[in-house]
């Protein structure tokens, strides 16, 4: 009896874990996959073996469990001064999530790689351009990209980092498919806009993003509706951003 007690208790500590949550990570896979091009849609279908981005898009996550992809955690995210470009920054010798998306796409374009790799690489490639978007995810080090900064949501204990991988949009109370229909309604001109740039220009728009959250709440700070009203703008056009770029980063590597 004692045990199961035990086992209610620690469980949701387990399962809390950090991420763009799961469900802003199939948003963007599911919008991505409104746009992707013939030859792009028929080349991942045959890698992802008929699941769709949006299932895809979250087994960056599932693998954290297993201790032999460690070396992949520092690929989720990048810490650097938030008045510094990335390009201008001192980069961790164990990879970013910039780092991690050039490697994932060189592996994938590689006629010389395994099958097994490019399915793994390319999956991490459509979680890695969620998380890219994810603005505590392009962050600064000194409190983990807001890890450590203790708030409360709607009366619950939570920090800045994890407001924005799912406090935000869980309370939304939308499920994904959802969301994504709802972001997705953009022009042909909107997504053109939206889908140029590179991978560091991605990452400065949400690096600079990331310097206004900081100055949106005190530590131990009470949010809630009126934290939600100010943000929810921010969010979607992220997590939109994040699937159309990601179509436009699979068209341009399979086409
Ligand atoms: N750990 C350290 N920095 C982090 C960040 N910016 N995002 C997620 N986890 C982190
Ligand atoms: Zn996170
Ligand atoms: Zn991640």
């Amino acid at each position: 009896m004692r045990k199961t007690l035990l086992l209610f208790l620690l469980v949701p500590f387990f399962v809390s874990a950090n991420y763009w949550g799961k469900t802003g990570h199939r948003v963007t896979g599911h919008i991505a996959e409104n746009h992707l091009t013939g030859k792009a849609k028929r080349a991942l279908k045959d890698l992802l073996d008929g699941h769709s981005l949006a299932f895809a898009s979250t087994f960056a996550d599932e693998i954290k469990a297993d201790r032999s992809f460690s070396k992949f955690f520092s690929w989720h995210f990048v810490n650097y001064p938030l008045d510094v470009r990335y390009e201008d920054s001192k980069k961790s010798k164990f990879g970013d999530v910039v780092m991690g998306i050039e490697e994932c796409i060189r592996i994938i374009k590689d006629k010389k790689s395994s099958r097994e790799d490019r399915v793994f690489y390319l999956k991490m490639l459509i979680h890695l351009i969620g998380d890219l978007h994810q603005p505590m995810h392009a962050s600064r080090v000194e409190d983990k990209g807001g890890n450590d900064i203790q708030v409360q949501w709607f009366g619950e204990g939570t920090n800045l980092h994890r407001i924005w991988d799912k406090n935000l949009i869980l309370s939304y109370g939308m499920t994904y498919t959802e969301l994504a229909d709802e972001l997705d309604q953009v022009s042909r001109k909107e997504r053109k806009k939206i889908q140029e740039g590179t991978i560091y220009d991605w990452v400065q728009e949400s690096h600079e993003i990331c310097g206004e959250i900081y100055g949106s709440a005190e530590i131990g700070e009470k949010l809630g509706y009126q934290y939600s009203y100010k943000y929810n703008k921010v969010l979607f056009s992220q997590l939109q951003k994040g699937g159309l770029r990601l179509a436009k980063v699979l068209n341009d590597l399979f086409d």
